[in-house]
Order: C-alpha cells, then structure tokens, then sequence
C-alpha cells in the first residue's frame, strides 16, 4: 500500500466546503499538492489558508465547473503550472428542487451542468495532464441517489449519469493508465440543502473526514488495481 502522496497533484473540485474541503486537507496532510477550485475565491482561499497552516500545499483557481470556457483556461493554467495531473477528485455538486413539479428548466439546467456536464467538462480538459501522469486516479463523487433513483428528478438524473461517464473514463483510462472510481456515499454531515452541521448521530449522518479518508486510501490502491465502484453508507441509513 502506497502511504505517501509526496510529489503527486491533486485537483480537487467543489474543495472550499464540506466533502471537498475534507479531501482537500486529508490529500494535503498526505503530502499531495493541492488544487482548489470552486466558484468563490474568499472560501477557497480561507480553505488553502487552512491547509498551509498545517503544512501543506495548495494553489486556489476560481471556477465554475459548469462554464465550459471557464474549465478550459483553468486547466490550461494548472497544465502549466504542474504539467501532470495525479489525481482528480470530481467533487462539486448541487442539490436539486425535491419534486418533479418543482424542477423547471432552469433548476434542470443548472443541476446538470454543475454534478454531470462539470465532471465532463473538467475531466476532459484535464485528459492531457492525466495522462502526463504516471498513474492516474479519478474519482467521482456521486451519492446513493445515484443508485437508487426517486426523489429529485434532477438530482438522480445528475447522478445515475455520471455511472455512465465514469464508466467511459475507466474504459478510456485503461490505455493511458488512469484508473476511475464512482463513489456512492450516504448523507454527510456537510449543511447539505441548509440542515444544521452536527445535528444528526454519527450513526446516520457521516462526518466528511470519515469519507476523505476513504477516498485517500482509494487513490492510494496499487497501480495494478483499480476499485471501480464504492458504496459507503452510515451503519443506520438503509443501503437502498
Ligand atoms: N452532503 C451529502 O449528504 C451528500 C450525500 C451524497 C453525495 N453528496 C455529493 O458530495 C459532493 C459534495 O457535497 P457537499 O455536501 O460536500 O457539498 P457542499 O458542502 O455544499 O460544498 C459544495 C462545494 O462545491 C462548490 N461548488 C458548487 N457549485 C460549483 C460549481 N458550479 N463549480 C465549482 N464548484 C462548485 C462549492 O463552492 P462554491 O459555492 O463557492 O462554488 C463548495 O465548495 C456533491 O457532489 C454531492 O452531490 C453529498
């Protein structure tokens, strides 16, 4: 088992807040330099803040993963700065109007351009600087509504797609080295949709550095092995 991330890079989306933020840190601790991005520079910047506090290494660039253009100058910028890309956290995410009355077409839009067409977008830029890597990880955040379905048409739509897009990552990267993880958590204790941090046990509610650490052990797996999909649930959230 791999225990150290000294000298690889780590891109890290939706990283100023919540499961991000966790990863960010837990990858930085690990000796991964750090790349920040969300739409918000102060959070960002307070999140690299926080990182270099305890010795570790971070770079911010603002961006909205949904703005096709915006992904395209920021990957240029971090090809230039790194040259190769080790690992790929696609994290950013938004929730979604609950009922399918509620989601126009706007909300519709919006979800998907954020939680799918973002991981495409930011995956795909980046492809060049993956592959410059000598072993690739990608990971996709999605979330049990990926497997399940129901609830926010928006939301599960977002997320039952990136099973597909991981899929075709994982069959691209074959060639190239790059492996690629879909993780699956249940609720995380992050403000998620507005509930109070701290409010549920343990037991129903991840906190996200329990998480992090599980996407760090992932992106630690040895170069010739790849877990392709993980489900990660609070013991007494039902599985399904
Ligand atoms: N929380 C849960 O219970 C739960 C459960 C299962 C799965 N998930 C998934 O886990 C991931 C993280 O969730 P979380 O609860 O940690 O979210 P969060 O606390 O709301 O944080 C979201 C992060 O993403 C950034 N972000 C949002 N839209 C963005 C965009 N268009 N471009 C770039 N960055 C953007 C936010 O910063 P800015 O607003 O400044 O951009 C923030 O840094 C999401 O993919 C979510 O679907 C969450």
């Amino acid at each position: 088992m791999e225990t150290s991330l000294n000298g690889k890079v780590a891109v890290i989306s939706g990283a100023s807040h919540g499961l991000g933020r966790a990863v960010a840190e837990t990858l930085a601790a690990a000796g991964a330099h750090t790349v920040l991005m969300a739409r918000r520079a102060q959070p960002l910047q307070e999140a690299a803040e926080a990182i270099s506090a305890q010795g570790g290494a971070a770079t911010v660039y603002p961006c909205d993963v949904a703005d096709s253009g915006q992904v395209r100058n920021t990957a240029s910028a971090i090809q230039d700065a790194h040259r190769k890309v080790d690992i790929l956290i696609n994290n950013a995410g938004i929730p979604a109007p609950r009922t399918f009355e509620d989601t126009d077409f706007s909300a519709w839009d919006e979800v998907i351009g954020v939680n799918l067409s973002g991981v495409f977008y930011l995956t795909r830029a980046l492809w060049s600087s993956l592959c410059a890597a000598d072993s690739a990880y990608v990971i996709n955040i999605s979330g049990t509504a990926g497997l399940r379905g129901g609830g926010s048409p928006a939301y599960g739509s977002s997320k039952f797609g990136l099973t597909g897009l991981n899929h075709a990552i994982a069959e691209a990267g074959k060639a190239r080295n790059i492996r690629a993880t879909i993780l699956y958590p249940g609720g995380m204790d992050t403000g998620w949709r507005g509930a109070p941090i701290g409010a549920l046990p343990r037991s129903e509610s991840m906190d996200p550095h329990v998480v992090a650490r599980m996407i760090a052990q992932l992106v630690m797996t040895p170069a010739e092995f790849v877990v392709n999909e993980a489900v990660l649930n609070p013991l007494d959230q039902p599985f399904m």
